[in-house]
């Protein structure tokens, strides 16, 4: 049935206008003020902003890491990921050493094929560069719409590529259309560090912090943006939480590169304080890299609000405090890295961003929908409120006041990173391709209705924008 979503305020990336939204098939049909269908369903929208879906470009669901597997795979984290607002995800494909790109590509349709609530993307981590990896990778990136490559600096002997790879890479990414993500840290030396303070009875979760210093993630983004520039390709530098990694992404901008930053919630409004908290408590707040110094948060906003950091992306990577955090209770580096955000990344946004006058509304948006969607080959299918669009729509009620907890909460893991937090503004109703998703605060969604998203490759949206005249002709 068609659905018509009825004088609520329309937020895209560029726009802030009262209309109303008329939904055929899954797709924005049209968009106009004092629509009427007689056959359509009216949604009232009224005293509410209608914002686009917002597009998460960085999750961890039912990924095996720190000798664990995280607490949400991908029915309850995109269950929870809906009741935040986010309709679109990416998450990140692992693959394994020696074994084909394809099966890590299969195992990851088996664990979201018919569990996902929402659309979803992969990104493929690749870690290293065999003759088996070149002669796979064009065809992953053609036939399963993977146009994202995931490099880890860090994680030595885990996950970590050196960087030849990254290097190589760089060169596939540019010569298929992909886009290069780094997660940017010098393992090396951390690996050094940790053992370090390791040596000195140094165990506490602080530690975390304090061996994985920002001078090394800046060290590390220099180091990718000069491999892009060498390699005339294009980077996606993922979870920057510092003044110094900042820097050297406005750095690699202002030369013209194709370089471009995300930042987490959680580097928004948590610090490495959090991470000294008693009773082994700080091991809920372990991220790599790590929560930082409270000053870089500002640095961030002001990054986020003048287009040296282009999206935020939760990446939720979820463990419960209680037997899995606790592995690392006698070492920090046993610690699984990672925490729940998937769902609050939307309200912290729009909370901390908009309501605290950090941010614009259409900024919001640009950051939480529309830059992902570009930058991930999604758009003008997902990110934006326009016609032809998918009907991926969240309806947000502005005044409402809430407080963020694990009491109500929809992941599955055992805390909340926010808990106790005060936010401005609620999803009301989500609507993915036109249908209701989350309806009055409820779940009224069906596991295994999101769809596998084959996307374009990097810059292909701009080339198909604008069709070349005909050849020839009088000139
Ligand atoms: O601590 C984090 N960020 N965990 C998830 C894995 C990663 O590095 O993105
Ligand atoms: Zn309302
Ligand atoms: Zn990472
Ligand atoms: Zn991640």
């Amino acid at each position: 049935m068609r659905k018509l979503i009825k004088s609520g305020t329309i937020v895209t990336a560029a726009d802030t206008y009262i209309g109303d939204i008329l939904i055929d098939n899954g797709l924005i049909a049209m968009i106009g003020i004092g629509l009427n269908a007689n056959d359509a369903e009216i949604v009232d929208a009224s005293g509410c902003y209608v914002f686009p879906g917002g597009v998460d470009p960085h999750t961890h669901l039912d990924m095996p890491f720190g000798g664990t597997v995280t607490r949400d795979d991908f029915e309850s984290g995109t269950i929870a990921a809906a009741f935040g607002g986010t309709t679109t995800i990416v998450d990140f494909c692992l693959t394994a050493k020696g074994k084909p790109l394809a099966d890590a590509v299969q195992t990851w349709h088996a664990k979201s094929g018919d569990k996902a609530v929402i659309d979803y993307g992969f990104h493929l981590m690749v870690s290293e560069v065999t003759d088996d990896v070149l002669l796979e990778l064009p065809r992953i990136i053609e036939e399963e719409g993977i146009t994202s490559l995931k490099v880890f600096m860090a994680y030595k002997n885990v996950l970590q590529a050196d960087d030849g790879t990254l290097y190589r890479m760089l060169q596939v990414a540019k010569e298929q259309g992909a886009l290069v993500m780094v997660h940017a840290e010098n393992g090396d030396v951390i690996d050094y560090l940790i053992r370090e303070a390791l040596a000195a009875g140094n165990t506490a979760p602080i530690y975390h912090a304090l061996t994985r210093p920002a001078v090394l993630e800046g060290e590390a983004t220099g180091r990718a943006a000069a491999l892009t520039e060498l390699a005339d390709s294009q980077l996606y530098v993922v979870h920057v939480t510092c003044a110094e990694a900042v820097w050297k992404i406005a750095e690699a901008r202002k030369k013209g590169l194709r370089v471009y930053g995300e930042t987490c919630p959680q580097y928004l409004v948590l610090d490495q304080t959090d991470l000294e908290k008693p009773d082994f408590e700080g091991a809920k707040y372990v991220w790599s890299p790590p929560l930082r110094e409270k000053w870089n948060q500002q640095v961030l906003w002001d990054a986020l609000w003048n287009g040296q950091l282009q999206a935020v992306g939760s990446d939720q990577c979820s463990f419960d405090f209680k037997g899995q955090k606790e592995l690392g209770i006698d070492d920090f580096s046993k610690i699984p890295n990672g925490g729940p955000t998937i769902e609050d990344r939307f309200s912290l946004l729009y909370s901390e961003g908009v309501h605290k006058g950090r941010l614009s509304i259409n900024k919001f948006v640009d950051i939480i929908a529309t830059a992902g969607a570009k930058l991930f080959g999604l758009f003008p299918q997902k990110g934006t409120i326009a016609i032809g669009s998918d009907a991926d729509i969240v309806i947000f009620d502005p005044s409402v006041e809430r407080t963020l907890s694990a009491e109500t909460h929809h992941m599955k893991v055992d805390y909340n990173a926010f808990e106790g937090m005060q936010v401005f503004g609620e999803p009301v109703s989500v609507l993915v391709r036109g249908e209701f998703v989350i309806r009055d605060r409820a779940f009224v969604g069906k596991p295994g209705s999101g769809r596998y998203l084959h996307r374009r490759r990097f810059g292909d949206a701009e080339k198909q924008a604008v069709k070349k005249p005909p050849a020839g002709g009088s000139g």
